[in-house]
């Protein structure tokens, strides 16, 4: 991968050269990958319309890169390492030969069914090698995949097969998830009773969860591959036709679809996988995340398998059988890298350290985080329990919306400090500014993350709504991406993301927007209003704290509590349960009727008396009624 950074001041000489001659150091990156016909101009942009263009006229196939370029100098290599959920179950090696023939295999069930480029295909699975295969599929015959955290509810899943109208669904029977058995099938059953787009269903077989199969609508995976060839040319893609949809949750309204593209996406993904993590071959590389999440998308899949890599991908959870579940994977394995999250860390942390009692880590090289800020602590008890002080710790900041990387150390070249995810990397033009705008220069300071100049992976659109696009990331500061975070720079000029300064809850680096889980709660018989804010939350980083107003009528508090919860869990799913619900009379509104979310914030942080003005509420009692029934 060129250039391929092997010191600090090559570091520096790259960045700046990125900054100066932007196009020129991105045509030479993207020299890297196999293109069916060259571009004809490397970037068309405007922030104000929100249109970005990268390798304009470029043709290619993001699988063509991922498998076939690969087939000649390391077929027999190890693409993909699964293991299972279970400790005991047998994993699996798919190497790039084998990936590839079950991609093509799977590609031509998809043509048989009717797929083509351009259609929109729901993936909702469990974290098993037939999930990377059906990303992978989608991506060699062009058609746009949209793949669906299997924690969703069925509600969730309708909401987001219907923005996009995908006419596939990909599916399994079921999934576990440490002792659990989860029924994937039949949540997608529910949702397809509102979704009339969907003309097939396509199901994997994993846990042998009984499943009604509809007939005429449904088939199984494993029939179907027998009956296809495993020859499947690549479809010709433009490098900004859609590669997927991935939605995420904003501060407002549904969740977005979140566009990325095919060429620049790919370049990107892959650049900054090989240099973060100074990836070398025959590593093996262990990114905990569930392809679901971009995380997954961007350095389980497309990142590893078009630079070559070995890439493990685990079912389970990093808790099952025990809390050394995570340690065992890399002994087993011997692991290079592990990619993971604070939020895991600190879990695993407050399990003490005899998990770790005869566990070979010695393999490990490069330790990763990324999805929300890392406390010192953690960062600290990764660095000496796990990386035993010798493996470098690459603090990841990033979103979905920019497709890959953005502010990172470069494993073992730039200098690291814990809680901060450092420089830019190459290409990755940052601003900090003030609430109007003004850009904040120097250092020592802080304001909100900026990005003033496009990179090969930033957000292309919202699925079916541009407007919505420029709006959320390109209309609160002229001209700039606004990534949603706080930021500080330090007297180094060093980055610390200090976390989401609009509605955004981050639990457990999953973003939940308070407005949905709002929404999920008022929907509950009884309940008249709610507001939700996020608190600090000693292992999720944040947790969920819900004011609900109820009908005076609802006698029993605690039904009413266990019902608010099934709700959500019915209508989002179980990840954006509140940790905490404070039935409270009222909600502290200014006069004009918006509800002053600071002053809730502060009480659910704990906060008694510096609540701050509250001159300009309608009703100020109810800040001392809310304050009393903290919990
Ligand atoms: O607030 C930032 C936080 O996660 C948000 C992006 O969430 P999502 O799109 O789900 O992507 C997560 C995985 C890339 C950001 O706006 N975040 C992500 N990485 C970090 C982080 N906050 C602090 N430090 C990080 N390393």
């Amino acid at each position: 991968m060129n250039p391929q950074i092997t010191s600090f001041q090559q570091y520096q000489e790259v960045y700046n050269q990125s900054v100066n001659d932007p196009e020129g150091f991105w045509a030479e990156v993207a020299q890297n990958f196999q293109w069916r016909k060259p571009w004809k101009k490397t970037l068309e942009w405007d922030f104000a319309t929100a249109n970005t263009k990268w390798f304009v006229g470029g043709k290619m196939n993001i699988t063509e890169n991922a498998l076939d370029r690969h087939l000649a100098t390391r077929g027999d290599q190890a693409a993909i390492i699964w293991e299972s959920n279970d400790p005991e179950e047998e994993s699996i090696t798919l190497t790039y030969k084998m990936l590839h023939q079950k991609v093509c295999q799977f590609a031509n069930v998809l043509k048989k069914h009717g797929a083509k480029k351009g259609d929109r295909i729901c993936i909702y699975m469990p974290m098993i090698p037939e999930l990377a295969i059906a990303v992978l599929a989608c991506a060699r015959i062009g058609a746009i995949h949209s793949v669906v955290f299997g924690g969703f509810s069925a509600q969730s899943i309708a909401d987001r097969i219907n923005d996009a109208q995908c006419n596939i669904v990909i599916t399994s029977d079921g999934s576990f998830r440490g002792n659990k058995e989860i029924a994937l099938k039949s949540t997608v059953d529910d949702a397809l009773i509102q979704c009339p787009s969907v003309q097939k269903v396509i199901v994997s077989t994993r846990t042998r969860t009984p499943v009604s199969m509809l007939k005429g609508r449904d088939v199984w995976w494993e029939n179907e591959v027998k009956t296809v060839s495993s020859d499947c040319p690549a479809e010709e893609m433009d490098s900004e036709d859609m590669l997927f949809i991935l939605y995420t949750s904003g501060s407002t309204g549904k969740p977005k679809g979140v566009v990325h593209t095919c060429g620049g996406y790919m370049v990107y993904a892959t650049y900054t996988f090989a240099n973060v993590f100074q990836y070398q071959p025959e590593q093996i590389h262990f990114c905990t995340a569930d392809i679901g999440w971009i995380t997954g998308h961007s350095y389980i899949v497309y990142g590893p398998l078009c630079h070559g890599a070995t890439t493990l991908m685990f079912e389970g959870i990093p808790t099952y059988p025990d809390a050394g579940r995570f340690w065992d994977v890399i002994d087993k394995h011997k692991v290079d890298i592990l990619y993971t999250a604070p939020t895991a860390i600190r879990s695993l942390m407050s399990f003490g350290n005899q998990f770790l009692e005869n566990k070979d880590l010695s393999s490990l090289k490069t330790l990763g985080s990324v999805g929300e800020p890392i406390n010192e602590e953690a960062w600290n008890w990764y660095n000496e329990n796990i990386g035993k002080g010798k493996c470098p710790i690459v603090d990841t900041w990033w979103q979905t919306e920019t497709g890959g990387m953005m502010i990172s150390p470069i494993a073992g070249i730039t200098p690291t400090k814990p809680g901060y995810a450092t420089l830019p990397l190459p290409g990755v033009q940052l601003m900090l500014v003030d609430e109007q705008g003004n850009e904040i220069l120097g250092n020592g300071v802080s304001g909100n993350l900026c990005i003033k100049f496009p990179w090969p992976g930033i957000i292309r659109t919202t699925y079916g709504d541009h407007e919505r696009c420029i709006q959320t990331y390109f209309s609160t500061y002229k001209n700039l991406y606004f990534t949603g975070d706080g930021c500080l720079r330090d007297e180094d000029g060093y980055y610390r993301i200090t976390g989401r300064v609009d509605d955004v809850i981050n639990v457990s680096g999953h973003r939940i927007g308070t407005a949905e889980v709002e929404n999920a709660i008022n929907m509950h018989l009884g309940v008249i209003e709610s507001a939700v804010v996020g608190y600090p939350h000693d292992i999720k980083g944040q947790g969920i704290y819900a004011y609900v107003i109820c009908d005076k009528d609802l006698e029993d508090k605690d039904l009413a509590r266990k019902d608010i919860l099934a709700s959500v869990t019915r209508v989002i799913g179980p990840i954006a349960k509140p940790d905490k619900i404070q039935f409270v009379s009222g909600l502290p509104k200014t006069r004009s009727g918006k509800i002053m979310r600071r002053i809730l914030r502060k009480v659910a942080e704990g906060e008694t008396s510096n609540i701050g003005d509250t001159s300009t509420l309608l009703d100020p009692s109810v800040v001392e009624e809310i304050i009393g029934g903290a919990l």
